[in-house]
């Protein structure tokens, strides 16, 4: 649901259409003597911005506005009088200058539709238009007495400044349009909230929609985007004795435009237009995952978008209702699994009183909404001391360029970070963490010797049975019911193995952090060494699949069966307690996507090596269709999901675990989503509907990406367009298909093989699942066993500039792309 929010958004830049302008002649200045017509526009000196009337396409209404002169598609940066439109047939207005001195837009009626409505001292004033999109008043002196910028539409320009002055009540927020088309108020603001450290903050009306988390005097801690951006001219202003706080994108940096606006769909995102290139490309977006949205898992839920499911509860917490939770509704959130001893009554039992509360301590988090600042404490010490003896303190958390920041509200908008983030500690009664992680470890590895060495007489028997197999652990082998022993028997060929969690934790170091390989879709992965010196991968699943222990195993095994050269081959796995770990055959070469989108690596891949690995990786894909005894469906296909060995074999991982993790899942809620933006079919993402064909679409992405060497969700083109696909369809449709090669293979890849694969590719991201071919047809057309029929055009993504921006009768040119054929594309 989350996931088709933030698809929609991107459409919307896709859509972007252009407006009907009438004028044809260009002024510098309004003054009392000369009035803007509507034949005329107002044009900032060095060309940059020009002002005038539109008329957005579809229309009836008519508004005075400005934007971006000369770029294709522009953007309309500021609209007058977005809620009181002129008529589009109202031919005779004008924007003047009144008697008063104000800038006043009348009708054909001579009624005043919009006015600055500002006190002026003389009538001698005139307006114009600045380089930097700022529309001014000015009396003869050089004073200012209004500005557009004192009252923004949807967009933020440099120099530009958001937020409230609590004084005299004034609050800059932007406002999103109605639709693309209409420019009146539509749902979404984006503005400065008050509180110390002030936040960005969305709404949709009234509801909250999305936070920046606190100002912490360089970038917001809820985006840590920030820190590694271009962009760096950010800045808030705070004065908490003035009750003033702004906030502004300036930048300094003369290579590229940059405008932040609010879209229609809620999304907030920074766009910028280098110089050279031709087209908007976003650097930004939010809310651009499920966490971003606001309070996705409620109060005292965590969210981490790479985890699935995304929501979890704070330790020491529960869900409020474990059904809607196990429905992934989580938005009532968790509660607390024990009261808190500084609130329990203690006259009763004084000895509780001795207990006192803990914290948990959560790492790279953006800190819950709702914020205290508290600004005696200096140090982490005094603020913890703070919060441990006030019991309305729940959460504390001490950020080096703020201080000390606490809560007394239910923690609402907690999302956990890869990267950046905060410490959060959080209250919790003491009988909730039992005892520390190490007491723990220490006690389940006695655990497992004690059982171990009660359990060797019993063992002694069965291992002699067994003992052709390498069976590390003993323990786990015990809990498995007996169908399991037997269906492991049958495995034994493949040399399935049962891990013990402590033989792992030996492996990887305790899952230390520098073991890490990388973080997939359903758990981080880490690199291990067995006692043999073998290297493995140790994947450890996030915790609640929703699958009972014996279900898990018996998936497992049946995935551990499925045996190709193109598939990461899983070596065993370990089922202990809450950890649910899987341990893979480790490839040297790590992933793809390591290779494919870095730009020195990527050399290492000449075509003969991506035709290789395209051929393994839909050899891979046909076997889990159709080959395999059992059908799999991968699900999350994507460059990251390929592995290379030593000799750049491709092999699919992850496979199957879309299967456990749907697993008791009741087959029509498929609004979990597996899988990863631009990869997934549009069929999937608007009606989570799946099949092999959703597959496919993933393989046609991988395989456009393999040849361009760019990502698909990548912004970044030469054109005006915003993604890999439509790029990849206007070359071909135009017989320029080999322009899309990486210039890494331009000398390897024959523009015959390159036609081919793109053609292929194309096939393959078809809108219609029928109109995709099979994993069978895709092996063979790759190999130039079968024909290549024509694809059609990609609608979901599929977007054309402007041509010629000024011209009515060519102008508005979004195609209906259904209806499109080839020859109109070519005929242009
Ligand atoms: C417009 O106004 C500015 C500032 O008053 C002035 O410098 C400039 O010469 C004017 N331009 C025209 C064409 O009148
Ligand atoms: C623009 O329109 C105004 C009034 O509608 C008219 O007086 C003027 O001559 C027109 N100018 C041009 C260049 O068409
Ligand atoms: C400006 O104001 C003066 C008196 O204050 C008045 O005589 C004059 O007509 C006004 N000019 C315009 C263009 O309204
Ligand atoms: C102009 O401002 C005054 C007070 O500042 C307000 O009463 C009046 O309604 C405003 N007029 C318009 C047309 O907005
Ligand atoms: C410009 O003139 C206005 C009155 O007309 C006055 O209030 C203002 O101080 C003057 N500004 C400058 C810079 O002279
Ligand atoms: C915004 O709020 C409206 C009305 O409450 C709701 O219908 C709409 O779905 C919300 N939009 C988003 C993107 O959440
Ligand atoms: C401007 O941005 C470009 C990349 O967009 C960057 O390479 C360059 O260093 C930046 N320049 C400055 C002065 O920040
Ligand atoms: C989720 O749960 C809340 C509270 O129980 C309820 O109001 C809401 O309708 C539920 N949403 C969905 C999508 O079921
Ligand atoms: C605490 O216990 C006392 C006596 O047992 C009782 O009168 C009081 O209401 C209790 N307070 C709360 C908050 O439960
Ligand atoms: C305890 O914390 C609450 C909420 O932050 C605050 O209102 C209250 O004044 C604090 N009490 C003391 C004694 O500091
Ligand atoms: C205006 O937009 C509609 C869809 O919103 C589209 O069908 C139509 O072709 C557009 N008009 C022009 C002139 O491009």
């Amino acid at each position: 649901m989350r996931l088709i929010i933030a698809w929609c958004s991107c459409l919307v830049f896709f859509f972007l259409l252009p407006a009907r302008h009438i004028a044809s002649g260009a002024v510098h200045n309004i003054t009392t003597s000369e009035p803007l017509f509507q034949n005329q526009t107002l044009v900032s000196s060095g060309q940059i911005f020009e002002l005038g009337f539109f008329t957005p396409n579809g229309s009836e209404n008519q508004y005075v506005g400005i934007w971006y002169k000369n770029l294709t598609p522009s953007k309309t940066v500021w609209v007058a009088n977005r809620d009181s439109p002129l008529t589009s047939a109202d031919r005779s207005a004008k924007l003047a200058i009144g008697s008063d001195g104000n800038l006043k837009l009348v009708d054909g009626q001579q009624n005043i539709v919009w006015s600055t409505n500002v006190s002026v001292q003389s009538n001698n004033t005139a307006a114009m238009l600045s380089d930097g999109g700022k529309f001014v008043l000015q009396e003869r002196n050089s004073t200012e007495v209004w500005a557009s910028f004192d009252d923004p539409t949807d967009t933020i320009l440099p120099n530009m400044k958001i937020g409230l002055n609590k004084r005299t009540g004034e609050r800059r927020v932007l406002v999103s349009w109605k639709n693309d088309n209409d420019p009146s108020s539509g749902n979404f603001a984006t503005g400065i909230t008050s509180e110390t450290p002030p936040q960005l903050f969305s709404w949709n009306g009234s509801t909250p929609y999305w936070r920046s988390g606190p100002w912490d005097k360089s970038t917001f801690i809820g985006v840590p985007e920030m820190e590694s951006s271009y962009y760096n001219g950010y800045s808030l202003q705070h004065d908490p004795q003035q009750g003033t706080a702004y906030f502004s994108a300036d930048s300094d940096n003369n290579s590229f435009l940059a405008y932040g606006f609010i879209s229609p769909e809620g999304v907030l995102a920074l766009m910028l237009w280098y110089y050279g290139s031709n087209g908007w490309s976003k650097n930004w977006a939010a809310p651009s995952t499920g966490c971003d949205i606001y309070g996705t898992c409620g109060p005292f839920g965590i969210c981490n978008s790479k985890n699935s499911p995304i929501c979890r509860c704070v330790k020491g917490f529960m869900p409020q209702s474990k059904e809607e939770w196990n429905r992934r509704n989580w938005t009532r959130g968790c509660i607390r699994e024990t009261e808190l001893n500084c609130q329990k009554n203690t006259s009763r039992s004084p000895s509780t009183q001795m207990k006192k509360d803990v914290f948990v301590h959560t790492k790279q988090m953006k800190v819950p909404d709702s914020a205290a600042y508290l600004s005696d404490p200096g140090d982490v010490g005094k603020c913890q001391s703070w919060c441990m003896n006030n019991c309305s303190c729940l959460a504390y958390s001490y950020v080096q360029t703020i201080g000390c920041l606490v809560w007394a509200k239910d923690l609402m908008d907690f999302q956990e970070f890869s990267t950046a983030g905060q410490d959060v500690y959080i209250r919790i009664a003491h009988d909730n963490t039992g005892m520390s992680t190490e007491a723990k470890l220490i006690i389940s590895i006695s655990t497992i010797l004690g059982i171990m060495f009660v359990g060797t007489a019993i063992f002694g028997l069965w291992k002699w049975r067994a003992s052709k197999r390498d069976i590390t652990d003993k323990r786990g082998e015990m809990s498995f019911g007996n169908a399991w022993k037997d269906q492991l028997k049958q495995n034994d060929a493949s040399q399935f193995k049962l891990f013990s969690f402590s033989s792992l934790i030996l492996a990887t170091n305790n899952f230390d952090a520098t073991n890490k390989l990388g973080q997939g879709g359903f758990g981080p992965v880490y690199k291990g060494m067995l006692n043999d010196g073998k290297e493995i991968a140790v994947k450890r699943l996030s915790s609640s699949s929703g699958q009972g222990m014996d279900e898990f195993k018996n998936e497992i095994i049946l995935i551990s069966k499925l045996q190709h050269r193109n598939l990461v081959r899983l070596m065993g796995c370990c089922v202990e307690g809450e950890e649910k770990i899987l341990v893979y055959e480790y490839l040297s070469n790590k992933s793809l996507d390591s290779f494919l989108f870095d730009s020195k690596r990527k050399a290492e891949l000449n075509w003969d090596a991506r035709f290789h690995i395209i051929q393994g990786i839909a050899s891979g894909l046909l076997y889990l269709h159709r080959d395999s005894y059992l059908r799999v469906i991968h699900r999350d296909l994507k460059a990251s999901n390929i592995l290379l060995d030593e000799k750049m074999n491709p092999r699919i991982s992850d496979f199957g675990l879309a299967r456990i993790f749907e697993g008791t899942q009741v087959l029509l809620n498929t609004h979990k989503v597996v899988g990863t933006i631009g990869y997934m079919s549009p069929e999937y993402v608007m009606g989570g509907i799946f099949s092999e064909k959703s597959d496919v679409y993933g393989f046609g992405v991988l395989l456009l990406e393999i040849v361009a060497g760019k990502k698909n969700t990548s912004l970044y083109y030469r054109g005006q367009h915003f993604n890999l696909l439509s790029y990849a369809w206007q070359l071909w449709s135009e017989d320029r298909g080999p322009d899309l090669r990486d210039e890494a293979i331009v000398n390897t890849c024959p523009p015959s093989e390159a036609m081919r694969c793109i053609q292929v590719g194309l096939l393959c991201v078809q809108d219609q699942m029928t109109d995709r071919p099979n994993m069978l047809s895709v092996v063979r057309m790759l190999s130039g066993e079968s024909d290549l029929h024509q694809p059609r055009p990609p609608t979901f993504t599929f977007q054309r500039g402007n041509p010629s921006h000024n011209n009515e009768a060519q102008g508005e040119s979004i195609f209906s792309v259904n209806t499109m054929t080839n020859s109109v594309v070519e005929g242009r």
